[in-house]
């Protein structure tokens, strides 16, 4: 299929799912108003109770989907204790869901690097002054960490924090949903079979 056959034609004809998220997440980000790379992060804590808040997509190819976070904030240690995650797009003005399952991996140390580099200054001092998920006594707390690390590292790069760094979904099953009238919707899973390739299931919507 072509690039505007995915969109435009019928996306259920699709033959793997890395073209169709890349013609989808082009599609959000020519409509969505702001970060259509925004993305729901599913986890685990160590009692099986679900956990789920945003983040944001830094980038993708058939090896998985990566975000960064703090390590040591609430789904940091949650990914980490379980090494799996999920993820739920919702493209509002598309009318499109993506959602993505699998093991989790860390990326290499030069992947976050460059991609902590490339972060705003600002940025990259809040990587150091937040204590992702834990406690804050006043704003003023926070302030005056910000105040603290800009000084200490008034000269020269800013260094990528130990504990903070990314995560690759590394997808078993990935599910395409398109809003149909009626609630009729299209629905597609690729899953990952043995053999690398991906078996592809229409859903009853
Ligand atoms: C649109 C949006 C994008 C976000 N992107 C990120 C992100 O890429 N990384 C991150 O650590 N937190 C991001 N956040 C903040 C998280 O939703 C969350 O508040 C924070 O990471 C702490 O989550 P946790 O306590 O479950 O670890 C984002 C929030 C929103 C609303």
């Amino acid at each position: 299929m072509t690039d505007t056959e995915l969109t435009s034609g019928d996306f259920t004809q699709s033959a793997e799912p890395f073209r169709l998220f890349a013609a989808w997440l082009k599609d959000a980000t020519a409509q969505e108003p702001n970060d259509p790379n925004a993305v729901a992060l599913a986890t685990v804590d160590t009692d099986g109770l679900p956990d789920v808040r945003m983040v944001l997509l830094k980038g993708f190819d058939e090896h998985g989907f990566v975000f960064y976070t703090n390590f040591e904030s609430a789904k940091g240690r949650e990914i980490l204790a379980t090494m799996k995650a999920a993820m739920c797009f919702h493209w509002k003005s598309l009318r499109r869901q993506v959602r993505v399952r699998g093991p989790v991996e860390i990326v290499t140390d030069a992947e976050a690097d460059e991609y902590f580099a490339t972060r705003p200054r600002g940025s990259r001092i809040g990587a150091w002054a937040s204590k992702q998920s834990r406690p804050l006594e006043s704003r003023f707390a926070l302030e005056k960490a910000v105040a603290e690390y800009t000084a200490r590292h008034a000269i020269g790069e800013i260094p990528r924090p130990a504990h903070w760094s990314g995560f690759r979904i590394v997808p078993s099953q990935i599910e395409f949903w398109h809003d149909r009238p009626f609630r009729l919707h299209d629905r597609i899973v690729f899953t990952r079979a043995a053999d690398g390739g991906w078996e592809k299931d229409r859903l009853y919507p």
